[in-house]
């Protein structure tokens, strides 16, 4: 399909978002397809190195017996490598992204963290690629109802990322407003060590770029993008071609963190 067939229905859903979501939130109607069938993509051509997967590994080891609740699960991106370590529960509002995970030893559970009373608390909690909204509400609920006393926060989060240099260019209302999750961290969580590591998307044409770029960024900031911000986009992923690919690269934090006494 051509990319501006896909630019204007994603436009129409980003404005059917816009109306219902809130800002920063990842949630989308069950029924959007074409939001699982692009997030489903952009995962395929996401960390081919499996730096986030491996520098979790290095920082904890986790016992056969130990638990483990992802939280926001998306696809099982993380949920489905680590079942192989730990037992695996995986957490998401998007029933369509969790029918991603099918490993039998994992648990699936369709919802939202802040209304689980899980009667087993978890040895550890992951939260990857935060997209709440209400993070003083989510890290409080984690800390007293989800997590053991004894248990470990990890957090995998880009603290730099290419498309940072437009999101500011094109959606400045958006920034400066909410606290993030670090900002809230230190009230719930005391960080024990932390990674920065680097990692990319290979998307292999301009086309494609073009249209998963647009999904992210009308997914992720509930924005849609106009007619006239289109050439601010496409300008951007010129400057990241590199022998007919496009290369963009991300800085993430890989965090672990215990409960603040
Ligand atoms: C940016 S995606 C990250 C997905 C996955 N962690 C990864 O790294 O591939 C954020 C996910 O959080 C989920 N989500 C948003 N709010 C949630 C909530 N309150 N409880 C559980 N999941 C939620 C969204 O549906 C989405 O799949």
């Amino acid at each position: 399909m051509p990319a501006e067939v896909w630019y204007s229905g994603l436009a129409t859903a980003g404005k059917i978002r816009d109306t219902f979501i809130m800002k920063y939130l990842f949630i989308t109607p069950m029924d959007d397809e074409d939001f699982v069938e692009l997030f489903v993509k952009d995962c395929k051509y996401y960390d081919k190195t499996n730096v986030e997967l491996n520098t979790i590994l290095s920082l904890v080891t986790f016992k056969s017996n130990d638990t483990i609740i992802d939280i926001g699960a998306g696809i099982g991106r993380l949920a489905i490598p680590l079942s192989k370590h730990i037992k695996v529960t995986a957490i998401d509002t998007n029933k369509a992204l969790l029918s991603h995970i099918k490993e039998p030893n994992t648990r699936i559970i369709n919802g939202k963290i802040e209304k689980l009373n899980p009667i087993d608390k978890f040895d550890y909690d992951l939260i990857a690629w935060p997209g709440f909204n209400n993070y003083e509400e989510v890290l409080a609920h984690i800390k007293e109802k989800i997590l053991k006393k004894t248990g470990k926060l990890i957090i995998v989060k880009s603290k730099q990322h290419d498309l940072k240099s437009i999101t500011q260019k094109l959606f400045p209302e958006l920034f400066g407003k909410e606290k993030g999750l670090l900002e809230v961290l230190p009230n719930f969580f005391e960080i024990e060590a932390e990674k920065i590591v680097w990692t990319e998307w290979v998307y292999p044409s301009f086309d494609e770029a073009l249209r998963l770029i647009i999904f992210e960024l009308e997914a992720f900031y509930g924005k849609t993008i106009s007619k006239s911000q289109k050439p601010i986009v496409e300008h951007f992923i010129m400057e990241h071609e590199k022998e007919g690919k496009i290369h963009l690269s991300a800085n993430l934090n890989v965090i672990i963190c215990s409960p603040k006494k």
